[in-house]
Order: structure tokens, then C-alpha cells, then sequence
């Protein structure tokens, strides 16, 4: 069903984790199955210095989600929303259709803890 490249990234995660001073932090829910992701951000001068994820995903949930903090890592916040779903999946050589709503949740997690990073920014004033 998945192939080798999904496999691997989901055998081998990257960037899994709690971040230890995070200033950005995005949680949000599959709403097709019910999942869900929590990506944390250090960013510093609106750059992502560093980026980790916990989830309670599948298999499809934890490479995308690996793969999109590798994606983001040393980017602009800028850049990084402009990752989509659909590069995540690309960059893993696809997957299976019925597989694809996984890939959501990475690109909402990241938009989310962006989010959470620029409200933060505006009470710190
Ligand atoms: Fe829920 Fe994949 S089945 S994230």
C-alpha cells in the first residue's frame, strides 16, 4: 500500500519530539478520523531554527509529518507556509488516496503554530 520512501521516513521519523522552549505550538485534529498532531517551533528573526511533532496518526500521518518539519527546518516562516499538503506528498513519491486527509494535518499544524508564533509576538509587546 505505501511505498518505500513513506515507509522509511515512517520507520525512521525525523524531528519527533517535544520541543523544550517552544514559541510557537500547533495542535489540530483529522476531522476524518479523528487524529491528532502537535507540531512545536523555536523560531528566531521569523526564522524555524528548530521544529518537532508528537501525533497520535497512522503510519501516513507520522511520515508526512516527519517530512514537513524536515521541509520547514532553516526556513523563513514565510516559506514554510507555503509547504502544502501536497508538496509533503510529492516529496514522498505519493500515497495512497485514500491515505491523503493524513497529509492535512501537517500542513495545519504548521499554519496553526505560525499562528500561535505571531499571536505570541503581539502580547509580548
Ligand atoms: Fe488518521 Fe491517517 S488515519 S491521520
Amino acid at each position: 500500500m505505501y511505498n518505500e520512501k513513506v515507509i522509511k521516513e515512517f520507520s525512521d521519523p525525523q524531528n519527533v519530539g517535544e520541543l523544550k522552549n517552544p514559541n510557537g505550538v500547533g495542535t489540530v485534529g483529522n476531522a476524518s478520523c479523528g487524529d491528532i498532531m502537535k507540531l512545536f517551533l523555536r523560531i528566531e528573526n521569523d526564522i524555524i531554527v528548530d521544529v518537532s511533532f508528537k501525533t497520535f496518526g497512522c503510519a501516513a500521518a507520522i511520515a508526512t509529518a516527519s517530512t514537513a518539519t524536515r521541509l520547514i527546518k532553516g526556513v523563513t516562516i514565510e516559506d514554510a507556509l507555503k509547504v502544502t499538503n501536497q508538496h509533503v506528498v510529492d516529496e514522498l513519491g505519493g500515497l495512497p488516496s485514500q491515505k491523503l486527509h493524513c497529509s492535512v494535518l501537517a500542513h495545519e499544524a504548521i499554519v496553526a503554530a505560525i499562528e500561535d508564533y505571531k499571536n505570541n509576538k503581539i502580547n509580548d509587546k
